[in-house]
């Protein structure tokens, strides 16, 4: 693993659901020589299953209820600066950001898209790839900005869409390179020039 150029950076992960992201994330964090620490969890939905994986690595956790944008936004924004955030983590965050939380919160987020961006942008990534009869499809960790899905690409890796593929099997080939690659994107914004 690489080596740690300085003290390591504090990241928030947001999350809405299940958090397989979250937990490979933690275990790239709980190396001796990771270059980041998690230091807070933020999902939209109180009851995701990921928040036990922060709970049982004693990461501090907030379910915040999505009653509206700006309410979720500014709670959010009051707890990043609280923990003195350095780069933020969407991993399976199934809400959009507004450009005016980007802007205030004005340090770098990431996200991590279950597809080749720039192609299929949003949502139901696998079935639109299936259907297009591709013969690769992958997942990317880019840079988030106002434009849905369209930051820069920070890494991808592409997986073979084989014909017996249907959405299960592609999704579930895909979950296994998102989990090898969001921590090695991080280590890649973290240290590239
Ligand atoms: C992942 O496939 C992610 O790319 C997508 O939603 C899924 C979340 O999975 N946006 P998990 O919550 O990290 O397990």
């Amino acid at each position: 693993m690489e080596k740690c150029p300085g003290k390591k950076k504090n990241i928030a992960v947001f999350i809405s659901g299940r958090g397989s992201n979250l937990k490979s994330l933690i275990k790239y964090s709980n190396h001796k020589r990771s270059l980041i620490n998690i230091v807070l969890v933020i999902s939209n939905n109180p009851n995701a299953h990921g928040l036990k994986y922060a709970s049982s690595s004693k990461i501090k956790s907030y379910g915040i209820k999505f009653k509206s944008r700006i309410s979720f936004e500014n709670q959010s924004l009051k707890l990043l600066k609280k923990f003195n955030i350095d780069i933020l983590c969407l991993a399976g965050f199934m809400k959009i950001l507004s450009g005016n939380f980007i802007k205030k919160f004005s340090k770098p987020i990431l996200n991590i898209h279950p597809s080749l961006l720039p192609k299929y942008k949003g949502l139901n990534t696998h079935s639109r790839a299936i259907k297009n009869k591709d013969k690769y499809s992958g997942a990317s960790i880019h840079k988030v900005t106002k434009r849905l899905d369209s930051g820069k690409i920070i890494l991808q890796k592409k997986v073979k869409i084989l014909k017996t593929d249907n959405v299960k099997s592609l999704k579930k080939k895909i979950l296994k390179i998102e989990h090898e690659i969001y921590p090695k994107a991080i280590i890649k914004f973290l240290t590239s020039p």
